[in-house]
């Protein structure tokens, strides 16, 4: 992939400009959200749909994220939208909520894994909603990382994930939320979470004023499923990712020790203030014990701890409170 710097105070026109006509002739774009970055096609393009699946090793019953610029072209890629939706898309976005609506015809089936529904959101980051204005076609992202690995919250993120990708990459730097979108499924009666994300459950039942449903786990692994990223093994840095209690230093060096002894590369990353009986050879990353500073922090320790070759990552487990429900599930994920 080849990288343009974009400024986001101020989008360089042409580049935009450059970037919404590949779109729109089938190319692939990656660009900055302010969740993490993603990999764009046009969405009415099946063929253009087909590169980002193949590009990320995706497997076909994975859906795509359709992005778009305002709440007028979100009501263009699907047949029906509830009040809920309004109420969310006035809150939330720009911003990290995916909605999840009955699809119109005119997105292909490729883009919702064949499902009868469509995942649609408005970004934050003013790179993606200059590209999305300027491409005029609804835009078709994943994550851009290969399938199961940690997504990039940097542009350098995309290109050592994507190198081989045919394509350009917007540089507009480092995403601020870090973490991606909470999806949420409108098209049940009682609306229906299918990722925690960048949105917190109460916040979003705060606008709604109801309660939301969990999604149910499937019954096996290829079953078809509500939210098909919801795999196990996924947001996954290289390391080996292990869990530990939170707040426990005693047992935290034991896990190291074993590690060490063990011949890994050790890495730490922890939100307690650790005294750690550790010098260099242990990688400790010291990160907030705010849940939001710390969701923006996380995915790029991982990638750093992974550029250094550690071979081994302890993480501290996160408070049990629902404002670390998104952390908490990527850390399952990358642990698993
Ligand atoms: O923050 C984000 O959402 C980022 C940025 C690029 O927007 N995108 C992202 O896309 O995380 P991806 O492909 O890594 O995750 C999309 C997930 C799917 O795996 C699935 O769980 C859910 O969103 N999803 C998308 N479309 C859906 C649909 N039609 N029905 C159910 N779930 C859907
Ligand atoms: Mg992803």
């Amino acid at each position: 992939m080849r990288l343009h710097a974009v400024d986001p105070a101020n989008p360089d026109p042409d580049i935009i400009a450059d970037a919404a006509a590949r779109l729109r002739i089938g190319e692939l774009v990656a660009f900055p959200t302010e969740t993490v970055y993603g990999l764009g096609a046009n969405a009415l393009d099946v063929e253009a749909v087909a590169r980002i699946f193949a590009a990320k090793g995706r497997p076909s019953y994975n859906p795509v994220i359709v992005h778009v610029p305002d709440v007028d072209a979100a009501r263009c890629v699907v047949t029906h939208w509830p009040d809920a939706a309004d109420k969310l898309a006035a809150a939330f976005w720009p911003g990290p909520l995916t909605l999840v609506l009955p699809k119109a015809p005119q997105i292909p089936d490729l883009v919702s894994a064949g499902l009868p529904l469509i995942g649609v959101r408005v970004p934050a980051h003013p790179v993606a909603l200059a590209l999305l204005r300027a491409a005029r076609v609804p835009v078709a992202a994943p994550s851009a990382n290969k399938s199961n690995q940690l997504s990039p919250t940097s542009a350098p993120h995309v290109l050592r994930g994507l190198a081989d990708v045919d394509g350009v990459v917007l540089d507009g730097g480092d995403c601020a939320v870090g973490i991606e979108s909470t999806v949420i499924d409108l098209s049940t009666d009682v609306p229906t979470l299918l990722r925690p994300g960048g949105v917190s459950v109460e916040a979003l039942e705060r606008v709604l004023g109801m309660i939301i449903q969990l999604a149910a786990a499937p019954a096996t692994a290829e079953a078809p499923r509500r939210s098909p990223g919801a795999l196990d093994r996924h947001y996954a840095p290289r390391a080996r990712v292990q869990m530990c209690a939170a707040g426990d230093g005693i047992a935290l060096a034991t896990s190291i020790d074993a590690l060490r002894s063990a011949g890994a590369r050790v890495g730490v990353v922890a939100w307690s203030d650790f005294d750690l009986p550790f010098n260099g050879d242990v990688s400790v990353r010291q990160l907030s014990g705010d849940a939001v500073e710390y969701a923006a922090q996380l995915f790029a320790t991982l990638h750093e701890l992974d550029a250094r070759g550690v071979s081994a990552i302890v993480v501290e487990s996160v408070p049990d409170l629902p404002i670390w429900d998104a952390v908490r599930d990527r850390l399952r994920r990358a642990a698993s």
